[in-house]
């Protein structure tokens, strides 16, 4: 069963598995019902070129091999080490993305992540909604107090959404990878959003 500390809001559900919801936007565990939408949404370089590790093309055995791996996370229990949420638009119970809690340290208390949406969704305020939420989730239900972050130079998009978040820049790691969507070796800017420079969003 997920733990979470006894006065904190209600997340999670009854078979352990994670679930977040937000006025537009539910966050849960992948589902193997999600495959064509993994798919739909991952096998665009448009998108993938922003993103370390997804390959292109993106298939359907990519996505299985996803899916295998979130059921490893989660089968770890209350002290996973990553969370792995499809982003579903609740008017059209559709995966439109993903977002991610990953590297957690209890110890340190931090964790990385990331986030990606379907082309066809962006710029709608949805990034802002499952980002804003991963992160209440990390301060509130988890504990953690640090979120560390990045992006691709030039991904404007992530880099606006992250700085109105409240994420700020912590240096630039030189050639940290190499895309798997494009093959090419990237930089990567550090951000970072510390729990006392959290705007935490009103209760709804
Ligand atoms: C990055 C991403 C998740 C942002 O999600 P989104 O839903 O498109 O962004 P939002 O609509 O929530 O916008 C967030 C803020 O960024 C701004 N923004 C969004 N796209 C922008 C762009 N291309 N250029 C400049 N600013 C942009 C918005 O204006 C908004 O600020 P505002 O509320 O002041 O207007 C999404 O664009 C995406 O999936 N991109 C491809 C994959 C990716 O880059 N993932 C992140 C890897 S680090």
């Amino acid at each position: 069963m997920f733990q979470q500390p006894s006065d904190a809001p209600s997340a999670g559900s009854s078979d352990g598995r994670l679930r977040l919801e937000t006025q537009r936007l539910v966050l849960r565990e992948w589902t193997a019902s999600d495959i064509p939408d993994l798919v739909e949404g991952l096998n665009d370089l448009g998108v993938a070129q922003w993103l370390a590790l997804v390959p292109h093309p993106y298939t359907v055995e990519a996505a299985e091999q996803w899916l295998a791996y979130c059921a490893r996370l989660a089968e770890a229990g209350p002290e996973r080490t990553g969370y792995e949420l499809a982003i579903e638009l609740r008017s059209e119970r559709k995966a439109i993305g993903g977002v991610s809690l990953t590297r957690i340290s209890r110890l340190h208390g931090t964790a990385g992540g990331g986030i990606w949406l379907n082309a066809h969704y962006q710029g709608h305020g949805y990034g802002l909604e499952a980002f804003g939420e991963k992160i209440r989730f990390a301060f509130e239900d988890l504990g953690l107090r640090k979120l560390e972050n990045g992006y691709f130079p030039g991904n404007t998009a992530s880099q606006a959404m992250q700085e109105k978040l409240g994420y700020r820049p912590e240096g630039l790691r030189r050639q940290a990878y190499r895309c798997l969507a494009d093959g090419l070796i990237k930089d990567e800017c550090l951000t970072g959003l510390l729990i006392q420079e959290w705007q935490r969003p009103p209760r709804r």
